[in-house]
């Protein structure tokens, strides 16, 4: 292979890759066949390449039993709002928002306009909440023109959606979102009346829920989550008294939701839940949800390696033995992040195999010594299962000190998604 290297380029070769000079005339093809072509060729890339050299494999099947999992916990009242925000965590939005409505979610949470755009543009027409911050006149157009729903949480904030509401000639509906202790986007709870009524005089804006976030739903311990839901209640009280009407209310995220169902009021807001991740093991019997996202690459060369030899950048793996080197297609940059070097296993034909060496931006190595007949192409599980090995995505986030939320909005475009039923 080596000598492959070092054979000359062919002059052929180099006159193709040069640019032409620019008083030369370049031979355009008729439009229509370069699109048949492409076209072609699009469908042949498509058909193979997607899992050619890295993939993330999206099972609806598993997507949709946590969806039924997740409505069996709720009370008659409650609907589900799938929160899809950040593709999905992943997983890709369309596909996904899809899946879900189509087994029982009626709410769809995002995080921006666009990523509501993305959702109304592939035909969704379930109602979407976005739950971070609008507030230009440019960004209210968008979303009345898409019946996107803003949430609110300031009077500032108020003024501008009435008066760009009012020049539209459009009312539209509104969620007020009240900071009961986590302390990021909100009205402060104790102001709550006052906010509500201010917005209640402005005759464009209709108000369609009341919302908080729980700060440490997934903790063991419940002191604060009930702190947050008594200045909810509060705060709720506080405007039935003053005669304001609330038609919807809502609190709880993946974690409240498995943990109490007084937590659940109108509307649950559950994201990591129907990914089939826990948010934290003590919730693990509450319910029996699958994991929705796996990720698998391919073998792309196999070679024995002396004692003694050095592996990767930096040389930060040093063969201790003759070893069997796997390299595969799979890097930094695709979403495999570069802090499991050398912490990480993968498997393989159901074997767990050792990452050795620095993963780098696209290629990562193993000591594959325990499959001596391992072949290029072979298929590699990095998260998911493989016979009876399961790596989740819960592991890596141990490994690394964060959450598996991080985790699963890790994985690039790069990384074609691949729907499956399993
Ligand atoms: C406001 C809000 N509600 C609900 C969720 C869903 O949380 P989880 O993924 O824990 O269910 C999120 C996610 O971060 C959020 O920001």
């Amino acid at each position: 292979m080596l000598d492959d290297l070092n054979t000359p380029v062919s002059s052929s070769i180099i006159d193709r890759d040069t640019p032409p000079k620019k008083t030369e005339r370049v031979e355009i093809p008729p439009r229509h066949s370069i699109s048949a072509r492409e076209h072609l060729l699009q469908q042949e890339i498509s058909s193979t390449e997607l899992r050619e050299r890295a993939w993330v494999e999206i099972d609806l099947a598993a997507l949709a039993h946590n969806v039924r999992q997740v409505k069996r916990l709720l009370s008659v009242n409650a609907q589900l709002m799938a929160v899809v925000k950040a593709d999905a965590y992943g997983h890709g939005a369309v596909t996904v928002a899809q899946t879900v409505l189509q087994h029982g979610a009626t709410w769809l949470g995002v995080a921006t306009i666009g990523e509501g755009i993305e959702l109304r543009k592939a035909g969704i027409d379930a109602p979407i909440l976005i739950l971070g911050a609008t507030h230009s006149p440019e960004q209210i157009r968008a979303l009345a023109h898409f019946s996107l729903q803003p949430t609110l949480v300031s009077p500032q904030q108020a003024r501008v959606f009435e008066q760009t509401l009012s020049s539209l000639h459009q009312s539209g509906a509104v969620h007020v979102k009240l900071d009961t202790g986590m302390s990021r986007l909100g009205v402060p709870w104790q102001q709550a009346v006052e906010f509500l009524q201010l917005v209640s005089r402005c005759p464009h804006l209709r108000i369609a829920s009341i919302y908080s976030h729980l700060a440490t739903a997934d903790s063991p311990d419940p002191t604060v989550m009930q702190l947050q839901q008594q200045r909810f209640e509060n705060a709720i009280a506080n405007l039935r008294a003053a005669g304001i009407n609330i038609p919807r209310l809502h609190l709880a995220n993946s974690a409240a939701t498995l943990t109490d169902p007084q937590l659940h009021y109108d509307l649950v807001r559950v994201g990591l839940g129907i990914y089939g991740l826990y948010p934290a093991p003590h919730l693990q019997p509450t319910i029996d949800l699958k994991p929705v996202l796996q990720v698998k690459a391919r073998v792309t060369q196999v070679k024995i390696i002396p004692p003694g030899t050095g592996v990767s950048y930096g040389h930060q793996f040093i063969a201790d033995r003759e070893m069997l080197l796997a390299v595969v297609g799979i890097g930094y940059a695709d979403g495999v992040p570069r802090n499991l070097s050398h912490k990480m296993k993968v498997s393989i034909r159901g074997q767990m195999i050792p990452q050795i060496g620095a993963i780098t931006m696209d290629q990562l190595m193993l000591d594959a010594s325990a499959i001596p007949d391992l072949q290029v192409g072979e298929v590699v599980t990095l998260l998911g299962q493989d016979g009876n090995n399961f790596i989740s995505a819960d592991d890596w986030a141990a490994t690394l000190g964060t959450i598996s939320w991080e985790i699963l909005c890790s994985f690039k475009h790069r990384l074609p998604r691949v729907a499956v039923s399993r």
